[in-house]
């Protein structure tokens, strides 16, 4: 195997490798701490693979007899699960289906990775809304829009792209389409976790300007699309108030409501889907990261069409829809996280965090807007800047964690973090940042 040491220039000599500078140490790393085979540290990992590795490392579940020879038969296969079936596929999309996703959405679609898992929502919601229209009308589907917004990120692929809209890095150059996006009435917490400014306001713009779009796309509005929580343009959390509202008017309007809980879900806020909390049912929610499997869920509303992407073959597909490995493990997670009480694990663990930074906010001036639920937890500094040079200093003591919108700091825990953890956390993020400005 390739010497710790030697890793970065090995991948530098044939593709970019412009990753972290630790090397993962698959063998030492354990639960919440990610051993870096270069420099023999053990970081405490609030970054958790961008949000997609949910139980910590080396977790003793996975490490069981039957666990293992199961998985390791699926790894020396690899099924193009979309048409040829196993029992292994069973058992997950069983557990799955019964124990993480609520009894009102009885469809499911499996596809590796989180663009994929919206790409494929939003076919299912154009195929739809075309047979609400009536095929003739829409002949080729190309007026048909979907409505989003500002600082969404849904992903790199094709029609995600024209969606995402935080780094232009990620979007610049490549042909999109010129759908409606819409004001983010994002909200920003004080210091006691009160809300700040008039968020009904706020909310109201953001209607105005989907009614206006509404009006403009005559009724070719296909979906209405939000991330819950807004994760990579800036950890932006919404009121169910104005979740509602997105129902009411998918509704009113015959679009379909789909939630991107790529990053959200799969028990990150502490519920199986975050949408939960909000108490606000979409139509579609895709789901990727800690789920390991991606895709997405649908309710009833689909089979207003008959002919929907569910009922007629070869609609949606890949060849391996999803992966048979992915969908071992992710049973398996679902198993240990239910046997280890895991989702109310991370919900106190999100609270203590929170906690902890609105007392570190109470005198330090530069840190603002704490806020989070779950392992989901962010605060934000005074410059992008100040940012950059936080994160800096926090890996430098060994904490990681990821930046996200322009000022913020966002940190996705495992759900296995213990109150210990958390509190060395909070420690070391106190030591970063900078002190003494404060009131
Ligand atoms: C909300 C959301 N949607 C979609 C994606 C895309 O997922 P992937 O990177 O697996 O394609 C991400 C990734 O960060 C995400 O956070």
């Amino acid at each position: 195997m390739t010497e710790p040491t030697r890793v970065h220039e090995t991948l530098a000599r044939h593709q970019l490798a412009d990753g972290f500078p630790m090397v993962l140490d698959l063998a030492r790393s354990h639960g919440s701490y990610l051993h870096d085979a270069r420099s023999g540290e053990d970081f405490l990992d609030f970054f958790t693979c961008f949000a997609s590795w949910p139980v910590g490392y080396s977790h003793p579940g996975l490490a069981e007899p039957e666990f293992v020879e199961e998985l390791t038969l699926a790894a020396a296969n690899n099924p193009a699960n979309s048409d040829l079936y196993t029992a292994q596929m069973a058992d997950f999309v069983e557990a799955f289906a019964t124990r993480v996703t609520p009894v009102e959405y009885p469809h499911h679609f499996w596809v590796a990775g989180g663009a994929l898992a919206v790409e494929n929502a939003l076919k299912a919601a154009f195929d739809w809304k075309a047979h609400k229209l009536g095929v003739d009308a829409v002949a080729d589907g190309n007026s048909l829009v979907v409505m989003h917004f500002r600082e969404a990120f849904h992903g790199r692929s094709g029609y995600t792209l024209s969606l995402t809209n935080t780094d232009p890095t990620k979007v610049e150059l490549f042909p999109k389409f010129d759908w409606p996006r819409i004001s983010n009435p994002k909200l920003e917490f004080d210091r006691q976790g009160g809300l700040l400014g008039d968020p009904e306001a706020d909310e109201a713009r953001a209607v105005a300007e989907m009614e206006a779009a509404f009006e403009r796309y005559g009724g070719r509005v296909a979906a209405i699309i939000i991330e819950p929580l807004q994760g990579e343009g800036g950890d932006n959390h919404f009121r169910a108030e104005f979740l509602a509202t997105l129902r009411r008017l998918a509704d009113a309007h015959e679009a379909l409501l789909i939630f991107d809980e790529v990053q959200t879900g799969f028990y990150g806020s502490g519920e199986a889907w975050l949408w939960q909390t909000k108490g606000v049912a979409p139509d579609l929610v895709a789901f990727g990261k800690k789920s390991q499997v991606c895709g997405f869920y649908s309710n009833g509303r689909i089979d207003e069409v008959e002919q929907n992407v569910f009922r007629r073959s070869s609609r949606i597909n890949s060849t391996w829809g999803g992966n048979l490995v992915d969908m071992v493990r992710s049973r398996r997670f679902i198993e240990i996280i239910e046997a280890e009480g895991l989702a109310e694990n991370v919900t106190r663990r999100g609270m203590q965090l929170v906690e902890g930074l609105r007392e570190l906010a109470a005198d330090r001036d530069q840190v603002s807007n704490v806020r989070g639920v779950g392992s989901l937890v962010a605060f934000t500094l005074e410059s992008t800047g100040q940012r950059d040079q936080v994160l800096d200093d926090l890996r430098e003591r060994r904490l990681l964690a990821l930046a996200c919108g322009e000022r913020t700091i966002r940190f996705r825990m495992p759900l296995v973090v213990s109150e210990d953890e958390v509190r060395l956390a909070l420690e070391r993020i106190a030591a970063c940042v900078p002190s003494g400005i404060g009131a």
